[in-house]
């Protein structure tokens, strides 16, 4: 047996024991969305990388990884986002990711160029062909300017990539609430396939204008720090999961903080961060059977307070 088979039929015997455990891994297909400037269909579940994929060389920490990759393609996700600003994680993920999982991979990084002193076009470059060179991945489906540093420099080269096929998307991506007001004067004066930003059961301010001027606009949406970087857990801490979530499928608070944000229909893809197969076959559960209707947004909105 070659390693690949072998890490395989390890993740799907401990997705077994995590659904033994009481984690879901969902029972349908994965929840699909569309692009809006393409068409193309999107799997609602993806991942972040910020944190658990910067682990540099240290082999003991890649393991739990390369399972966490394949439990992700096997279960029907494809979207990874990742930055040159978070330490190895491109790094690592261009030496993990088998041929098979590139080949499958939609995946979405970043140009962050902070100090640039008016270089900044000549430094993104430079930065985005190293991340090229670090994925290993033919071809990055999205880059996104990271926290709108430098965005009109990015976007000149990011326009003139598009135009040569050297990406497929671009976007801007920020994560808190302050930066609403930037996104959504981004959003009116450039043509946009994408913007990231922050939303969750626990930071609902983009429900007001920013998801609504998306969907208005015709921009897909990735949502960073649905769990508020794990702050979420805390709150529900020794809480019982209220019965009426499995009115709506949810089988743990993850993917009751997921499906909230799923529900909103202007959210393309929510991307929770983890470097445990257990963690991640629970969010992949989220991607699956009904959404909560707004009866049931309120109930969850009560329980956290
Ligand atoms: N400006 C930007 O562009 C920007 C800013 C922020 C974030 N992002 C992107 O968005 C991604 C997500 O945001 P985030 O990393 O800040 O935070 P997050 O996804 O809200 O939370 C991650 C935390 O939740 C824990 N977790 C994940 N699944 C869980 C589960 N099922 N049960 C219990 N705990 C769980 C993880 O721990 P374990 O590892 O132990 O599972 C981790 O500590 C980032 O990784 C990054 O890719 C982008």
């Amino acid at each position: 047996m070659d390693r690949r088979h072998f890490l395989t039929l390890g993740a799907l015997a401990a997705m077994t024991a995590a659904r033994g455990a009481g984690t879901s891994t969902g029972t349908g297909p994965m929840l699909m969305r569309r692009i809006p400037s393409s068409g193309e269909l999107l799997p609602a579940i993806g991942l972040g990388t910020s944190g658990p994929f910067e682990v540099g060389k240290d082999e003991s920490a890649r393991a739990p990884l390369r399972e966490v990759l394949q439990g992700f393609f096997d279960g029907g996700a494809t979207l990874i986002d990742t930055s040159p600003m978070y330490s190895t994680a491109e790094e690592v993920l261009g030496e993990l990711l088998t041929p098979d999982q590139q080949a499958r991979a939609f995946m979405a990084t970043k140009v962050w160029t902070p100090g640039s002193g008016g270089a900044a076009g000549q430094k993104g470059i430079e930065q985005m062909q190293r991340s090229e060179s670090l994925l290993k991945h033919p071809r990055i489906e999205l880059m996104q300017v990271h926290n709108l540093v430098d965005l009109d420099a990015h976007l000149k080269t990011l326009r003139r990539w598009k135009e040569e096929g050297r990406i497929k998307y671009l976007g801007v991506t920020h994560y808190t609430t302050s930066s609403y007001p930037d996104l959504m004067a981004i959003i009116q004066r450039e043509k946009l396939d994408f913007v990231q930003f922050n939303y969750s059961v626990g930071t609902r301010e983009a429900e007001k204008r920013l998801l609504p001027l998306c969907a208005d606009k015709g921009v897909a949406v990735i949502v960073n720090r649905a769990f508020e970087d794990g702050n979420l857990f805390t709150k529900v801490r020794g809480k019982e999961l209220p019965t009426w979530a499995a009115d709506f499928g949810a089988k743990s608070w993850a993917q009751v903080f997921l499906k909230f944000v799923l529900a909103n229909p202007a959210v393309t893809c929510v991307i929770p961060a983890t470097g445990k197969l257990r963690n991640l076959l629970d969010n992949l559960g989220a991607g699956s059977g009904p959404l909560p209707d707004a009866k049931h947004r309120e109930k969850i909105v009560a329980a956290l307070r």
